[in-house]
């Protein structure tokens, strides 16, 4: 086993109508906040009338930035920055999807300094310096609302990338699975996959860690027992509660200790695919974990065989992948790149190659050369 060090500082109130407690939170943090939210969604489900509320009561004053889009942009973060400095904001408030929530991390490390939040996600600059973060979650997937990771793309350098720091982890993550009712079925099943993806990276990581191991299948079971459910009965409050938890647990620590870390060379190629064409983070990586198991098979067969055993009682590389795909399809979940609205063909296969290696897609624990980017786009496609 690794050494290992837990710190999680987030605060997370779980349940229905936890956002009443939000004001009380805000109050001691701050006394005007950036309420940062995307394109709509949060107008519709009752998380932003809520949360508005709950900062008025607790006598916060509010300045709003909007239009986060979902695979969140560096130009947006700037912005919400600049008016953030401007306005004095002493604190912020995501209100959103993993996309919203990330953006709001990167803006809480900018407004202190003078330059792009680009220079912190690409580790050139480390934050000294954070203002408080509250975050309500409306979409179960990433696990942004309990670790201090945030991903962001920059369109212009064809780059998506995620870095972290303790200075962004929130403050308080409020969860209400009620918000999650609205999401629409691609996006309730991109979560699934998303949850399971962050459980299988930290599978796939090195380092012998039983108990973090049987932490990581529980959670899989979970979501491979409650997805497929939650399809047929989005509005149901219990299975969006289940899956919301698994979430949460699948990317807060927990899958990773005692590992030298996760993988998460799946997340490379899914990142690479989105920033090209703009794929939603899960649905990538239901196209890219089944490629990315087929090509360790051979190098990697006890961990396969492991996962096959403890998932589905199979002693057979092959089929566990066979039935991962299957789990993927049951929650139409896309295999291939073309089930996606995306270019395929020789020019778009070497420009997703082209982007893989601008973006130096590898993993921590399974490097990958670039005739394995070669091997995985062929699978992919
Ligand atoms: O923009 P709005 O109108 O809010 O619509 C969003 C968006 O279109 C919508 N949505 C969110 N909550 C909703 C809802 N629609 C109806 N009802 C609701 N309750 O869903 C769409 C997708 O939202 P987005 O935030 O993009 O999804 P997700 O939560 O999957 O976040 C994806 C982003 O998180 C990053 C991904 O790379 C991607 O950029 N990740 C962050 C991680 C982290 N910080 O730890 C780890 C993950 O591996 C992941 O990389
Ligand atoms: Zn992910």
């Amino acid at each position: 086993m690794e050494n290992f060090v837990i710190y999680n500082p987030v605060k997370v109130h779980f349940g229905k109508d936890v956002v009443s407690k939000l004001g009380k939170a805000a109050t001691p943090l701050g006394k005007k906040a950036l309420l940062v939210y995307g394109k709509g969604s949060v107008k519709r489900n009752g998380a932003y009338d809520q949360t508005v509320a709950a900062l008025r009561e607790g006598g916060v004053e509010i300045v709003e930035f909007d239009g986060i889009k979902s695979n969140p942009v560096i130009e947006d973060v700037d912005k919400a920055a600049a008016l953030g400095r401007s306005e004095n904001v002493d604190m912020v408030v995501a209100v959103g999807g993993g996309s919203v929530i990330d953006s709001a991390k990167y803006i809480a490390i900018s407004i202190p300094v003078d330059h792009s939040g680009w220079e912190f996600a690409i580790g050139d600059k480390k934050p000294s310096e954070a203002l408080p973060l509250i975050a309500v979650l409306t979409l179960a997937a990433t696990g942004t609302e309990m670790n201090a990771v945030a991903v962001v793309q920059s369109d212009k350098e064809k780059k998506k990338v995620g870095n972290g720091h303790p200075l962004m982890f929130p403050k308080h993550s409020f969860l209400d699975p009620s918000f999650t009712r609205s999401v629409p079925e691609n996006y309730t099943a991109y979560g699934v996959v998303d949850l399971v993806a962050h459980a299988l990276e930290g599978w796939f990581g090195d380092g012998d860690a039983t108990l973090t191991d049987k932490f990581i299948l529980s959670i899989i079971r979970e979501a491979m027992e409650y997805g497929p459910a939650l399809m047929k009965d989005p509005e149901n409050y219990q299975l969006r509660a289940k899956i919301m938890f698994a979430a949460t647990m699948a990317l807060n620590g927990l899958t990773a200790q005692g590992k030298k870390s996760g993988d998460w060379g799946t997340h490379g190629i899914g990142h690479a695919m989105s920033v090209l064409w703009d794929i939603p983070h899960g649905a990538s990586l239901s196209i890219a974990f089944p490629a990315w198991m087929k090509l360790q098979k051979e190098r990697i067969p006890e961990r396969l065989i492991k996962l096959g055993e403890g998932l589905f009682g199979i002693s057979d590389a092959d089929e566990t992948i066979r039935r991962l795909e299957e789990f993927f399809a049951s929650l139409n979940s896309p295999l291939k790149i073309s089930d996606m609205d995306a270019p395929t063909g020789p020019a778009a296969k070497e420009e997703l190659l082209e982007v893989m290696r601008i973006n130096k897609v590898s993993g921590f624990c399974h490097e990958l050369s670039e005739e394995d980017h070669r091997v995985l786009v062929d699978s992919m496609m």
